[in-house]
């Protein structure tokens, strides 16, 4: 399809945003129909949970990067949206594109539909249908002020049209399996990998960041104590909240011997070892559908998963964090037979590009 070149603002804030930014970002720049200013909030500011990445991910630098910081959730919303403001006067853009389900999201999806500006959400329609979940409120808000909808899953679909919302929505996959499907050459080699960390056998990897999993104590403790009870070593990036939180609840005892704790890795390399691991035991919505493309099975240590194709296959099991469900799991884990591509198949970006055009063209163009 012909027609002008249209600007758009893509936000981004945290870790697994950079991803999604980069493939998207990719085939943008491949399509050449659109001029893309990149935001970052600045609500991940560590160098290995955001610079790192857009050097690795060879993403497009920020053309702003707003400082956001730590805050309480709802002072990271407020800064942001103030911030934001300031930057869709200055910008103009003819469409705001958010990803997932961060506080960023969320505050980048008011401050658009307050300025009635299209807004597209990236990763939308998922739902965990529990309100105390922080990012459950962030896919409640963004997805009621959104102009146009990218599901990852036939999931997200259904779930917007039980909301009665069927308008503009497309089925696209995930956007940072993009990534997977399309570079073959920057995985890390499994003998290197053993030998980096130490690793003999069979080994899980594993992450652990969300709220509820750090905030109360009883479930990190239980979690801390089913891992320390396993035969295999298990090797967890930590998460500077998750590494906080030993600290305020004082668990270093429940650090056992076959957990190796490093800080949080790069892209490349987390993929690299979740591909080579016997199965991975995780919070992170992100590694449950990239362990999903590497065929790794996934022990899901929280009460409920939006990524429900990989549940249903088998290749993910929720068992929320509970020390003797943990052990259970990780003795019975099966690997499934089938697998279905049912989470992505490498072409959501391109997706995205031309729905995004299209509807540009329908909505500001054709009056
Ligand atoms: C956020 C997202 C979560 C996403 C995760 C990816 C929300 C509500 N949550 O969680 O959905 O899965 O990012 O990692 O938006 N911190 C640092 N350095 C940093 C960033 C954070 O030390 O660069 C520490 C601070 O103590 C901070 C805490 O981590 O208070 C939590 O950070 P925050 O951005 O609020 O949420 P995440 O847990 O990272």
């Amino acid at each position: 399809m012909q027609s002008k070149n249209y600007k758009i603002v893509t936000v981004v804030g945290a870790r697994p945003q950079f991803v999604k930014a980069a493939a998207l970002s990719k085939a943008i720049l491949f399509d050449g129909r659109l001029t893309e200013v990149i935001v970052h909030s600045g609500q991940h500011y560590d160098h290995n949970l955001s610079g790192s990445f857009f050097d690795e991910l060879d993403i497009p630098p920020p053309k702003y990067n707003l400082g956001i910081g730590s805050a309480s959730h709802n002072v990271q919303l407020a800064k942001f949206i103030t911030a934001f403001d300031t930057i869709l006067t200055d910008e103009a853009p003819d469409m705001v594109i958010v990803y997932g389900d961060t506080n960023t999201t969320a505050a980048a999806a008011i401050a658009t539909a307050k300025r009635n500006i299209p807004l597209a959400h990236v990763e939308a329609g998922l739902r965990e249908w529990n309100k105390a979940i922080p990012e459950e409120v962030n896919k409640l808000l963004t997805d009621a002020v959104t102009d146009l909808y990218f599901c990852p899953t036939q999931t997200g679909v259904d779930n917007l049209a039980k909301s009665g919302i069927t308008a503009n929505v497309h089925l696209t996959g995930d956007i940072s399996l993009d990534l997977l499907y399309g570079e073959n050459t920057k995985y890390i080699s499994e003998s290197e990998l053993r030998a980096k960390y130490g690793l003999r056998d069979l080994y899980i990897f594993m992450t652990c960041h969300r709220d509820r999993n750090t905030v109360i104590k009883e479930n990190l403790e239980s979690i801390l104590e089913a891992i320390k009870s396993l035969s295999y070593q298990v090797l967890l990036p930590l998460h500077p909240r998750t590494k906080k939180a030993i600290d305020t609840h004082e668990l270093h005892h429940l650090i056992g011997d076959n957990l190796i704790l490093v800080e949080p890795l790069p892209f490349w390399e987390t993929q690299s070892l979740l591909k080579h691991s016997h199965l991975t035991i995780t919070d992170s919505g992100g590694i449950i559908k990239e362990a999903y493309f590497h065929k790794t099975p996934s022990i899901i240590i929280d009460q409920q998963t939006e990524w429900l194709e990989a549940v249903h296959e088998g290749w993910a099991t929720v068992v929320g964090p509970d020390k003797e469900a943990i052990i259970k799991e990780v003795t019975e884990i099966k690997r499934p037979q089938s697998h279905t591509q049912a989470l992505g198949d490498g072409r959501c970006g391109v997706r995205i590009v031309e729905e995004v055009i299209r509807y540009l063209h329908k909505t500001l163009d054709v009056k």
